[in-house]
């Protein structure tokens, strides 16, 4: 499975270029998001069009866009990237990629790409076995690029021999076992809460807080991304997710919470605990709307809601890693570790509200994870998603027998 990954696919000029559009829905079937860039020669082959429509993106092909002048970034695009494949890669792409003649846009999303490249050259047999085909296909390989090897077979020239671009099915599953090799979280259930909780007072009227949800639904994307399959506990939210390793249980109240998650936390092996769950509720919720006219201001009698991190800590086993969230106004630290022994978590992931750019309903956050072991490791302001990935690698490489 490709869920959430981000996956560039290059297409060079060359007949084997109508199979990348099989390639194509193949990865979006897998659950990969996937951007199309195609050399000036490809558009030859097959149209944007198609692609576009497969891959629900615009099709890049050019520096610019024309009618916007828009710049198409490369570097973006590199760094957005979790994999790149070139199929078909013809023998003047491969050429052009091992010596760096950025000349389309394929070439230089190439060579700003950090991610892995994995290559599928396409060509005549005489062009393949010749020395300067050979030569560049070795420098990739020299630079850590993944050849998917050409098979034997017909070629467009009606010759048989090694040329035929590797079936679309098989460049697939040699990405996914990339993938599943080198992810942190492969077979891992992860359970995470996200959101407020709302506590009816009558039919109209509730207690919540300002929660968005936003720094739990980046780390279900984080370790659905990482492999694992995530049961995502929300309360009422504003965003959607559509990723088929993410389960989404819609709650309202703490108590629904509270029972969503101890019904699947048994069979999970991390929980992370981002819900801004309300501690308290009124004791008796009206089932009728409560009337202003002919009554004195009413007083609401509150009581406390579960706990539902401290109730997972308390039963979890000795492998089940379970995280715990502090948002905190003043002695954010203090009051971060505290958590860890009275809900007996983990790993604590602190942040405080004084910080610009955290907290409540922000597209950033900045926190400090803290391990019952003492460890502390700060993560700098930078976007949720990126926060989330960052809290992910270390939750995933935590060894809590150490
Ligand atoms: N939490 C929970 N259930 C609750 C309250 C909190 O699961 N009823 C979880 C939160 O999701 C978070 C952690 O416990 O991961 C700490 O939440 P926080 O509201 O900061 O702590 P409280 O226990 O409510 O303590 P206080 O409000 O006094 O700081």
């Amino acid at each position: 499975m490709l869920s959430g990954k981000h996956i560039i696919l290059g297409i060079s000029g060359g007949i084997a270029a109508y199979k990348s559009v099989v390639l194509l829905r193949l990865l979006i079937k897998a659950g990969a998001e996937v951007q199309v860039v195609i050399t000036p020669n490809g558009k030859e082959f097959i149209t944007p069009v198609t692609l576009s429509s497969l891959s629900g993106k615009p099709v890049i092909s050019e520096f610019f866009t024309a009618n916007t002048g828009q710049w198409n970034s490369h570097v973006d695009l590199g760094l957005w990237a979790d994999a790149m494949v070139i199929a078909p890669a013809t023998a003047s792409t491969i050429a052009k990629m091992a010596n760096g003649v950025a000349d389309n846009m394929l070439i230089t999303t190439y060579l700003s790409a950090k991610c892995p490249v994995f290559i599928a050259p396409a060509m005549d047999l005489d062009m393949m076995s010749h020395p300067s085909t050979q030569r560049n296909i070795e420098l990739l390989q020299s630079y850590g690029n993944h050849i998917i090897e050409a098979r034997e077979g017909e070629l467009a020239s009606h010759l048989v021999g090694k040329g035929r671009m590797e079936e679309p099915e098989e460049i697939v599953s040699i990405i996914e076992n990339y993938f599943s090799k080198n992810t942190l979280l492969a077979g891992k259930h992860v359970l995470i809460t996200a959101g407020p909780t709302i506590e009816r007072i009558d039919p109209v009227r509730y207690i919540s807080n300002f929660s968005t949800g936003k720094m739990g639904y980046s780390l279900a994307k984080a370790a659905a991304a990482q492999g694992a399959t995530v049961t995502l506990i929300s309360g009422p939210v504003n965003i959607s997710v559509n990723n088929p390793a993410i389960k989404v249980v819609n709650v309202e109240s703490a108590s629904q919470m509270y029972d969503e998650c101890m019904r699947v936390w048994p069979v999970c092996n991390v929980g992370i605990m981002t819900s801004a769950v309300a501690d308290y509720k009124p004791a008796e919720p009206s089932t009728v709307k409560i009337k202003r006219e002919g009554q004195d201001a009413p007083t609401l009698t509150l009581i406390k809601n579960p706990d539902i991190a401290a109730a997972l800590g308390s039963c979890k086993n000795s492998e089940q890693i379970l995280v715990g969230f502090a948002l905190e106004t003043d002695n954010a630290h203090e009051n971060g570790i505290k958590k860890i022994t009275s809900k007996n978590l983990d790993l604590v992931v602190i942040n405080s509200l004084a910080d610009p750019g955290a907290g409540f309903g922000t597209d950033t956050n900045k926190v400090t994870v803290v391990s019952a072991k003492g460890n502390e490791t700060d993560i700098p302001l930078m976007t949720k998603d990126n926060v989330a990935a960052e809290i992910i690698k270390i939750i995933s490489t935590y060894d809590k027998t150490e």
